[in-house]
């Protein structure tokens, strides 16, 4: 998981309350995330037991190599200076080498973008990446679902990234053709 200095750290916070010990969690952060961090979650990021985090500079990780089959990468939230290095291939710290593994080897990398409005550079930039194949989840939140909180707002979008990597929940309410 990376974490970018892109708004809406709350996104990245609710993934990683819902990713159980089951699983092998690494934790990345750009440069720029703590001070956006600092600003959104002023007492910090809590990280479960187990989850190890990386700095950025140092590629003595296992996730930057093909080698290790590690199953998906999420950048949340993706911040459009990360979504354009990742899509021309720049690999000059872990978090872009990581992203940039996922894409050669295949495997899921899900981009979590946070900007609006959009130019034409981040529209460019979403095209490369996805003719790449990589899963581009704007944090757009849903209406629909009777979301009380922001919070809850917050879960309609993890929820869908945990769809996505597979993992079963029940974060968020499903739409049903018929209400009770
Ligand atoms: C409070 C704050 C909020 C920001 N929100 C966004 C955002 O939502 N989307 C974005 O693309 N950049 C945003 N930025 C700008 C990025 O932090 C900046 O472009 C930085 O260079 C991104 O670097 P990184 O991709 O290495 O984290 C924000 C900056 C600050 C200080």
């Amino acid at each position: 998981m990376a974490i970018t200095g892109a708004s809406g750290t709350l996104y990245a916070q609710r993934l990683l309350d819902n990713l159980g010990s089951e699983h092998e969690v690494h934790v990345v952060l750009s440069q720029y995330a703590q001070s956006v961090i600092s600003e959104e979650i002023p007492e910090g990021l809590k990280l479960k037991p187990g989850v190890q985090t990386h700095g950025s500079r140092s590629m003595n990780v296992p996730f930057a190599s093909g080698s290790n089959p590690f199953d998906a990468m999420v950048v949340v939230p993706c911040s459009m200076g990360t979504l354009g290095r990742i899509a021309h291939g720049l690999s000059s710290d872990v978090m872009l080498r990581a992203a940039d593994v996922m894409l050669k080897e295949r495997r899921k990398l899900i981009l979590v973008p946070r900007e609006t409005p959009l130019n034409l550079v981040h529209i460019k930039n979403m095209e490369l990446l996805l003719l790449a194949g990589a899963i581009l989840m704007p944090a757009n939140p849903q209406f629909y679902t009777g979301a009380k909180t922001a919070l809850d707002l917050v879960d309609t979008v993890v929820s869908r990234i945990l769809d996505h990597l597979g993992i079963a929940n029940d974060l968020a309410p499903r739409w049903q053709d018929e209400r009770e």
